[in-house]
């Protein structure tokens, strides 16, 4: 069994791949500032006794290195995370996301940690035209005067510190680009579609839709995404290389606001909001973002398949749970 390090495990994402290494037998060291994690997300791996929560933040050198000792594993999710709030600050998002990686690639190298998977995005991809979008296809950044391009280009930087350290050092690294993963204990303060709209249709409405909702996105479930994050960090072939870890059944996000409004039953009216309401005056979105998970089935044979319709119920079912919980 293997010691593994968690950055920002007590998130949305790394509190169930947290839950995941512990059922498979792993210790868990988690280290996590809290910002946008919930202490309450761990609460049923708390008195596991291979487990290990440190508050504090990856900015910090001192709480990073004294994380990563002893550690063979680095599993690196901690960011500054969803459009809302990278458009909002993108300082705090080139601060979070660029150096501390760095920071932790070159204590991964110190300390002979064997494994080191990095959180990246499809954000990465940019305005990509494409029909779908492929690993080595190219990155279509918009430009450094909108904001909201920080953070899907912290990531790009991520990434390719990660596969140098690779190439110089030899450090098992596996990138992993997230396309829109939901699932219970994802909140919606920060721009999330689809928790936002679960709690907007069960208050009653309305339920906002940006633009003309014909955007089109795919959503996968969170533990299929931790499962196939496993995966990868056990297959050897899979060092060195950039996978997309995502659902690739495209919806739009009208539909997706329909589908949530009668699976809870609600009679929640869609409002349609223009995008310079929502963010800023000069803020842009992706229009059609579908990843090609042939490289990730063709190494580890599988892919995210769960249906919307049980995502959704899922959803659903647990916010009903947390709302009546209080
Ligand atoms: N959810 C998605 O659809 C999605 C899509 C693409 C990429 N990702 C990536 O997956 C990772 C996890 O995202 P998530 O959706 O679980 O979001 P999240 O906000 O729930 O998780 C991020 C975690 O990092 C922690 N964190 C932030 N700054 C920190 C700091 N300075 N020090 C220590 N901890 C810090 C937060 O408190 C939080 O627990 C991120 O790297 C994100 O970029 C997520």
């Amino acid at each position: 069994m293997s010691k593994c390090l968690v950055t920002g495990g007590a998130g949305f994402i790394g509190s169930h791949l947290t839950e995941l290494l512990l059922r498979q037998g792993h210790h868990v060291v988690v280290l996590d500032n809290l910002s946008t994690g919930r202490d309450h997300n761990l609460d049923a791996v708390r008195s596991n006794n291979r487990l290990e929560i440190r508050q504090g933040s990856i900015t910090d050198p001192l709480a990073l290195s004294e994380a990563v000792h002893g550690v063979d594993m680095i599993f690196h999710l901690a960011a500054a995370v969803g459009v809302k709030l990278v458009a909002d600050d993108p300082v705090r998002t080139i601060e979070t996301n660029i150096f501390p990686t760095e920071q932790l690639l070159r204590l991964a190298v110190q300390g002979n940690v064997k494994k080191f998977f990095l959180a990246s995005t499809s954000e990465v991809y940019g305005k990509h035209p494409g029909e779908s979008w492929v690993e080595d296809d190219d990155l279509h950044l918009g430009p450094t005067s909108r904001p909201r391009w920080a953070y899907g280009c912290s990531k790009a930087i991520d990434e390719f510190l990660a596969l140098a350290y690779h190439r110089k050092y030899q450090l098992g690294v596996t990138v992993g680009r997230f396309f829109n993963v939901v699932g219970p204990r994802q909140v919606g303060n920060y721009g999330m579609v689809v928790p936002r709209f679960v709690e907007a249709a069960l208050r009653g409405g309305p339920v906002l839709v940006y633009d003309d909702g014909s955007q089109v996105r795919c959503f996968a479930h969170v533990g299929e995404i931790v499962q196939c994050v496993v995966q990868l960090m056990n297959t050897p072939s899979a060092e060195g290389r950039v996978f997309n870890i995502g659902s690739d059944q495209p919806v739009s996000i009208l539909s997706l606001a329909q589908q949530v409004i009668s699976k809870t039953g609600s009679n929640a009216e869609i409002e349609f909001v223009p995008y310079n309401k929502a963010y800023s005056e000069d803020f842009e979105d992706v229009q059609r973002r579908v990843p090609n998970v042939d490289r990730l089935y063709q190494t580890i044979g599988r892919k995210p398949v769960m249906p919307l319709d049980s995502i959704l119920a899922d959803i659903i079912q647990w916010k009903k749970e947390t709302l009546h919980k209080g």
